[in-house]
């Protein structure tokens, strides 16, 4: 370590994980998450319980990436945080939190778009140095959102195409809940699809035009076509569960990648990248090495730990940012609903 070294103090707490990661000249040092076990009983995220497990887990978690890091706080060159969008009360935590620590420290405080943070954990250093090149398309899947992102730039990015209604972690996950599969049925559902046969059953893709997803269709179909199925055999789900999974997860990865080849040829783009924790579908992973060998693109997955939420991908983008001199005021509150 030395003068030079930009050393950043990335805080994530827009959902249900409280992370914090240290991040040195784009190179992550550590980056730990404490999950919230407290919403498995509700079959979701109950937000007055997520502010309440964000205000016990952020110091905990934010000392542990500094010694995992092996940095003291002295040493941080800025702190970077989610601003938004998010749930209000979780992002209330780690604003305020980092707020309170740049004050403290003397340093430059950074806010982060956590949609862009998942687009921009493509450019956390790996060890091949392969990174996408602008500009780019990510499809940014994930429990809250599904987006189809063009990316001309660190920070100038278009949603050219996103859900009008629930996003596909959700779909999982409400299917999931709707067959007794527990919450988050994602990557249950991955799981169990492995060895049923997709063709199986069929379920509806929606048909919008543009680059628009709809998935609140596929559920209402799901659950009708469960209800009929099991007013016959009450062991339905049971006795078909792996083929139900196969079938419904492949009508979603279908869904996704027919507005992502749509946009890639319309746009004339060939760096294609994803993001988002259903990026971890194996499936999607898949599917993007296949279809995207047939179209000739260059296709970009994060690892795992930095497709779903965590504090280094809200580093990264607070490095790019801390480049620029692009800096947030003591006074920045929260924006629940902030747009990329
Ligand atoms: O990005 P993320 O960690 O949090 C949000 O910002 O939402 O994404 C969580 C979502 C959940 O809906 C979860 O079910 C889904 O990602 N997910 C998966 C898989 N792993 C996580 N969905 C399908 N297959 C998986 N393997
Ligand atoms: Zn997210």
């Amino acid at each position: 370590m030395n003068d030079k070294d930009i050393i950043i103090l990335g805080i994530e707490s827009s959902c249900d994980d409280t992370s914090a990661a240290i991040l040195i000249n784009g190179k992550i040092h550590s980056n730990i998450v404490a999950g919230q076990a407290v919403h498995k009983n509700f079959g979701g995220v109950v937000p007055e319980l997520a502010s309440r497990a964000h205000q016990q887990n952020i110091i905990p978690v934010v000392h542990q990436a500094l010694s995992e890091a092996g940095i003291d706080k002295k040493d941080l060159s800025a702190v970077a945080f989610t601003r938004g969008p998010g749930l209000l009360g979780s992002l209330i935590v780690g604003t305020s939190f980092s707020k309170s620590f740049a004050l403290g420290l003397g340093i430059p405080l950074v806010e982060v778009n956590h949609m862009q943070g998942h687009v921009l954990a493509h450019f956390i250093h790996n060890e091949e140095n392969r990174y996408p090149a602008f500009p780019f398309i990510c499809m940014t899947v994930s429990g809250g959102h599904t987006q189809l992102v063009l990316v001309k730039d660190y920070f100038e990015m278009e949603v050219i195409g996103q859900t009008i209604d629930d996003a596909a972690g959700e779909a999982f996950d409400k299917a999931a809940k709707i067959m007794g599969v527990p919450y988050p049925g994602g990557p249950l559902i991955d799981k169990y699809a492995k060895e049923g046969d997709r063709k199986k059953f069929k379920f509806p893709i929606s048909n919008l035009p543009g680059y628009d997803y709809s998935f609140s269709g596929l559920k209402t179909s799901i659950l009708y076509f469960l209800q009929k199925e099991m007013a016959k055999n009450p062991h339905f789900i049971t006795e078909n569960l792996n083929d139900i999974c196969a079938s419904y997860q492949s009508t979603i990865i279908q869904s996704l990648f027919k507005k992502l080849i749509k946009a890639a040829a319309d746009y004339e783009v060939k760096e294609i990248a994803i993001a988002g924790g259903v990026s971890a579908n194996s499936l999607l992973r898949s599917e993007l090495q296949r279809i995207g060998q047939r179209e000739g693109w260059n296709t970009f997955i994060p690892p795992f730990s930095y497709c779903t939420d965590n504090a280094g991908m809200i580093a990264i983008a607070g490095y790019h940012k801390y480049l620029k001199g692009e800096f947030a005021l003591q006074n920045v509150v929260p924006d629940a609903r902030m747009k990329i």
